[in-house]
């Protein structure tokens, strides 16, 4: 059994700054307050429902993981971020249609209360996006000077003893790594020189991890996701993740996908169509922005069943995703599956999925995970890319030389291996062969 790992105690505050405070961003915040005052129950967490089992299954030792890790308390967690436009987090909460006005009503003054910060925006980055709330900057570089002294400001105005960011802002239009990603050096003069290939939600990870701060991406955009980042995220001690929050349609594709591969049953194609109606819905609208997307819900199929290995199973398959743009439905999207599979001796047969589900419902309880575990990584010493919390992307950024762990059961033995691994207990192979020595 290895050491345990040095965790400091999450002392004080924890600030949670949001770039992006629409949808997910005020969900999430709103349902903080609500289960901190006891009017509402924060399902789909991990950290505050979950249990981690540890030694022997004869041992029976299962504690909620936030008893078996040091996390910060949901009672310590202070909110702010930046938007384009000046909403509060209540009349953007309002806005967004989310929550019941019941729940809303319940939580005014607190929401009302966290007002955002001007946003570093470029329409060129978000086309379908009008806002006036933003800053204004002789280039990139002194752009992110000034989300540095946001943060300073936040801090020193909340008294916080740490922070994290979470990007909860729009999806940008698609951008590949470019030479100017390549070092911090590029990427510093890339900003003096206004280059293109650097997009705004790329200075806010620039501010927070040059200022010491872990930052997860909850959009598909690159981000931190680029050579000059990690290296500074090394240099600073910093932990990084994203990309893309693994919610509705891309999640039941990693929960099934993965079971047709286990009982090695063929795949010819796999049809994903959305209709959904709120921003995030407007903003996919642009086929730039889409493309960002695409890629992200597209690759999970390839990686999970490896069609390279198993050429007859998955060699030909169709893995077609749409999104379209629909008012009516605002939040509550519906995600329709039409999987074309085939058994014994090829025989084909047929899974429809039709999710109606609710996109910031199920991603706002990723949001409070993610900005717990990265503080827990940052008080453990852990820097760089996260891969233990690929679990919550649809692109799971990993070391360059890898490919990304898709399959969420594999994430979650990742995951927890990776809690007791901090904490010196044993890891969990499932191997079971003492048990019947
Ligand atoms: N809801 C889900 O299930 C889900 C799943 C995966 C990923 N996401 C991603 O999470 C992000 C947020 O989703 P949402 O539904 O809250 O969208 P939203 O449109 O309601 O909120 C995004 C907010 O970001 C703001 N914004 C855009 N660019 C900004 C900038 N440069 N600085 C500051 N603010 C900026 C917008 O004004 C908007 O208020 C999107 O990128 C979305 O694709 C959402």
């Amino acid at each position: 059994m290895h050491r345990p790992t040095k965790i400091l105690a999450p002392k004080g505050k924890l600030g949670i700054l949001t770039p992006g405070m629409g949808a997910v961003s005020t969900t999430f915040m709103a349902g903080v307050e609500l289960v901190r005052r006891g009017e509402a129950r924060p399902v789909g967490s991990l950290t505050q429902l979950g249990t981690i089992r540890l030694g022997k299954r004869t041992e029976m030792r299962s504690p909620l993981i936030r008893d078996f890790v040091p996390l910060a308390k949901l009672d310590d967690l202070v909110f702010g971020g930046w938007d384009v436009f000046p909403d509060t987090a209540y009349e953007s909460a309002a806005n967004a249609g989310v929550l019941e006005p019941g729940h809303l009503a319940k939580v005014k003054r607190f929401l009302g209360g966290i007002k955002p910060m001007k946003a570093a925006f470029d329409q060129s980055y978000v086309r379908n996006l009008k806002g006036k709330h933003i800053k204004k900057a002789k280039n990139k570089y002194d752009m992110a000077l000034q989300i540095k002294e946001d943060i300073a400001e936040f801090k020193k105005k909340t008294r916080v003893d740490r922070i994290v960011m979470a990007w909860c802002g729009s999806t940008e239009i698609f951008l590949k790594p470019q030479e100017v990603h390549s070092s911090a050096e590029k990427f510093e003069a890339g900003m003096r020189a206004n280059d293109p290939a650097i997009a705004p939600s790329m200075l806010y990870a620039w501010a927070a991890v040059t200022s010491g701060i872990p930052f997860a991406n909850g959009a598909p955009n690159l981000t931190v996701d680029i050579p000059a980042i990690w290296e500074l995220a090394a240099e600073h001690g910093v932990p990084i993740c994203g990309k893309d929050f693994k919610t509705g349609q891309t999640l039941m594709k990693t929960i099934l996908a993965p079971g047709f591969k286990a009982r090695q049953i063929g795949l010819n194609g796999w049809f994903s169509t959305n209709i959904l109606g709120n921003r995030d819905g407007e903003v996919l609208e642009d086929p730039d922005s889409f493309k960002t997307k695409e890629e992200s819900k597209l690759g999970v199929l390839e990686y999970i069943l490896q069609p390279k290995l198993y050429p007859e199973l998955y060699g030909h398959m169709h893995h077609k995703v749409r999104i379209n743009y629909y008012p009516p439905r605002g939040d509550n999207k519906e995600g329709w599956d039409n999987i074309d599979i085939f058994g014994w001796l090829g025989y084909p047969m047929q899974i429809k999925v039709d999710f109606l589900c609710r996109d910031s419902i199920l991603a706002a309880p990723l949001v409070l995970d993610l900005v717990l575990f990265m503080d827990l990584a940052k008080r453990a010493g852990l820097k760089g890319i996260q891969e233990w919390l690929s679990f919550y992307f649809k692109s799971p950024m990993c070391a360059p030389e890898l490919y990304p762990e898709h399959d969420l059961f594999i994430q979650l033995m990742k995951l927890k291996n990776t809690l007791r691994w901090m904490k010196g207990e044993g890891l969990i192979t499932h191997l079971g062969e003492e048990y019947y020595d």
